[in-house]
This record gives C-alpha cells, sequence and structure tokens, in this order.
C-alpha cells in the first residue's frame, strides 16, 4: 500500500512524526511524504524535522505565505501534479491549517482517498479559517479519525456516515510522550522559577491593533506578580512591530524567537501557568497537569475544558487577570487525561488504515 502524508505548517508536524514513524514499521506499506511550505521559516519547519525526527519530505512544494485563497489554490495547484505522478492509494492530512483543505480538495476531484487525522473538531466560530478547513476537510474525508468522542457526534450531526469514523485518540500526545524525557529549557538569562509561558497568534487576538495591545498591556500587569516567556509567532511580531509597542519592563518579560518542540515543551512543563491562543498547547498542558488560560471565546478542544487544565477566558481581560490571580493563590485548575490519550493513536489509525485496505480488497475479490 502506497501512504502518502501532506503537512505544511507547524502543527502538523507533530501529528506527522509519530504515524509515519509507526507505518515505517509495518512492511507492506510504502510512504511519501508532502511538505507544502506553508511554514518555511527554520524555527516554524525544520528544527522540528530535527528533534522529531521526521525524514526529510519527498516532495517540498514551496508555496510561501498568501492570502487565503492564494495560498490554498498555490497549494492545490503543485500537489494535483504530485498526486498525478505519485498515485497513492490514500492520502493521510492532519489538522486545520490551509494546507490541510487544500490537498483535500485535490484528492476529493482526483478520487484518491483521503484520511483525515484529528478530524471532527469544532469551534462552531466561522469566522476562524481554522473552522472552514476543518468542515470542507470532514466532508470530503473516507475516513475521519477522531482524537475525542465528542467529534464523532459532531461529525453525525452533519451526516458523515458512522463506519467512516474511528476513534483513535491523540496524536500530539503520542509525540509528547516520546519525546518529554528529551525537553529541554531554552536558553532565557534570568528566567526564575515561576513564569507564565504566553504564545498568541491567532488573527482574531493580533491583527485587529486594538485587542493586541489591550493583550500586552495586560501581560505588562501580569508581569508585576510573575515572569513572562512569550516565543513570538512571525504574524504577532509583525503585528507588534506595527503597533511599535514596547514591554517596558524587560526583564519581566522576555520576548523570544519561535522555539524548538523540546523547548516548548520542557517551557509548558515547568510554567506556572500557560496563557495561549495555540490548539496544541491546550493539548499539551492538559497532558502535562499545567493550568491553561485561553484567550479565545471558544475551542475545537472542549475535552481540554471537561477532563483537562483549559479555562477559557475569552477576550475579557479582567478575567484573565482574575484566572492568574487564581493561579497564583494556588487554586489552578486540575485535570485528568481524557481518553486515548495514551501514546498509542498512532498504533490505531495504522491498524485502521491497513484493515481498511484488507476489507476493500476483500470485497473487490
Ligand atoms: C497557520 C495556521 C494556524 C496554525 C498556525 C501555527 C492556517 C489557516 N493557519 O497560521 O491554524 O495555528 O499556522 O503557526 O493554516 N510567516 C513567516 N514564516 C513562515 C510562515 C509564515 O514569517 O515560515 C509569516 C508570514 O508573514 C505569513 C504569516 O506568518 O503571512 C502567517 O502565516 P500563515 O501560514 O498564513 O498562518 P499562521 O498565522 O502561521
Amino acid at each position: 500500500m502506497h501512504v502518502l502524508h501532506v503537512v505544511g505548517a507547524r502543527p502538523n508536524f507533530m501529528k506527522v512524526a509519530p504515524v509515519h514513524a509507526e507505518f515505517r514499521g509495518r512492511s507492506q506499506v510504502r510512504q511519501t511524504l508532502v511538505h507544502t511550505g506553508q511554514h518555511y521559516d527554520a524555527n516554524l519547519s525544520d528544527i522540528f524535522f530535527e528533534q522529531l525526527q521526521i525524514p526529510r519530505p519527498d516532495v517540498s512544494l514551496e508555496v510561501g505565505s498568501g492570502s487565503h485563497a492564494v495560498q490554498t489554490a498555490e497549494i492545490m495547484i503543485r500537489f494535483e501534479k504530485t498526486i498525478l505522478e505519485r498515485q497513492p492509494d490514500l492520502v493521510l492530512v492532519y489538522g486545520d491549517v490551509n494546507s490541510t483543505v487544500a490537498a483535500t480538495l485535490v484528492c476529493a476531484k482526483i478520487g484518491t482517498k483521503i484520511a483525515h487525522v484529528e478530524a471532527g473538531l469544532r469551534s462552531f466560530d466561522r469566522t476562524m479559517p481554522e473552522e472552514i478547513n476543518r468542515l470542507v476537510t470532514d466532508q470530503l474525508a473516507d475516513l475521519l479519525l477522531i482524537p475525542s468522542e465528542e467529534a464523532e457526534g459532531n461529525l453525525l450531526r452533519e451526516g458523515v456516515a458512522r463506519e467512516k469514523i474511528h476513534f483513535v485518540g491523540n496524536v500530539m500526545i503520542d509525540t509528547l510522550r516520546t519525546l518529554l524525557p528529551q525537553a529541554r529549557m531554552p536558553q532565557v538569562t534570568g528566567l526564575g522559577d515561576r513564569y507564565a509561558l504566553v504564545t498568541l497568534h491567532r488573527p482574531s487576538n493580533v491583527d485587529e491593533p486594538e485587542s493586541l495591545r489591550r493583550i500586552l498591556e495586560t501581560l505588562t500587569t501580569i508581569s508585576e506578580s510573575m515572569q513572562i516567556v512569550f516565543p513570538v509567532h512571525p504574524r504577532t511580531k509583525a503585528r507588534i512591530e506595527s503597533l511599535g509597542y514596547r514591554f517596558e519592563n524587560s526583564d519581566r518579560i522576555f520576548a523570544i524567537p519561535p522555539t524548538g518542540y523540546l523547548e516548548c515543551l520542557a517551557l509548558q512543563q515547568r510554567a506556572t501557568v500557560v496563557v495561549t491562543d495555540s490548539g496544541g498547547l491546550q493539548e499539551e498542558t492538559t497532558a502535562l497537569g499545567v493550568p491553561c488560560l485561553t484567550v479565545r471565546e471558544n475551542t475545537e478542544r472542549p475535552i481540554t475544558i471537561t477532563h483537562g487544565t483549559n479555562t477559557l477566558v475569552g477576550t475579557d481581560m479582567n478575567m484573565l487577570l482574575d484566572e492568574v490571580s487564581k493561579v497564583l493563590a494556588g487554586q489552578g485548575k486540575g485535570g485528568r487525561i481524557p481518553p486515548l490519550w495514551d501514546g498509542r493513536a498512532s498504533k490505531r489509525i495504522a491498524d485502521i488504515v491497513l484493515g481498511v485496505e484488507a476489507q476493500t480488497v476483500r470485497r473487490a475479490a
């Protein structure tokens, strides 16, 4: 069986790593890895390939940045050629980025089977580009591999056939469990034991100057009671620079470049609290048992709230300050590990993919 994986942006890399590794151990599988080039900076891409030991991509489409339409269309144009040349039996797409939906659209039109890893998550907020990507990808995919049980209800409500849905658990946690022993703190001179890790990159938080300014001012307030480490995503860096904002107390707030995976794990593990708008960090903090305050009005990962350590604070900065005070008073949210976040999701994915192939062959015979 020939399996082709499509990745493009940072949050895809920790998902493909364990699945690709699992298939390497299955003799009946041949693999092709395609990198669309949606993320191209070394600290958003190369460092993850290195640390997660993902083989070099077989195909690099090098699409780069652009508006949603330009980026999605460019991936489609280049990826169509790849599919026609390589003729895989199944394409695996990951998560909810533009590369995910672009590859899915191409495969659906050509008639190539698609498996979606991390299917069925919904924020119910169509102003998020990722929600559009999730909805379209899940309508077109043939195999929907879900990380948590509530995803099944979301898919059934949208008319997806039950037999296409498989509860496999969370592949990000496979990677976390494998690499946690190698987690290492980045060099941040002057950082003490008690700090908040902050990451922000959602357009709804950083593209609107007033929201960004309010968030940055709130971070300055938080930094009076706790140091802050803030790895700054390129999108956010550009927006902060265009605001002309300067953090005043620089020995309290450490704005650093985006970190590698191992550094990000260590920063989360040792943090007093994580303040974020990332999907991945909501899950990783739940797995690590670290309180997480999510600066969004909704989340497509509600299990991190019902089971885990996550609290939605929305864009209400007073609520963010209140929740930080609670953490400082030792009342941070505890949690438990959600079902099938057990480090074996990629094994289940490989079993299902190969089992489905066996069924198809049996039916054809
Ligand atoms: C993308 C994903 C988002 C994911 C995030 C993780 C979509 C719709 N969004 O958002 O779901 O959470 O990745 O990082 O797919 N840039 C660089 N270097 C790069 C890549 C981008 O400097 O290697 C800059 C460019 O100015 C670009 C901007 O970042 O315009 C945004 O990049 P883009 O890939 O469009 O979206 P992200 O915000 O990274």
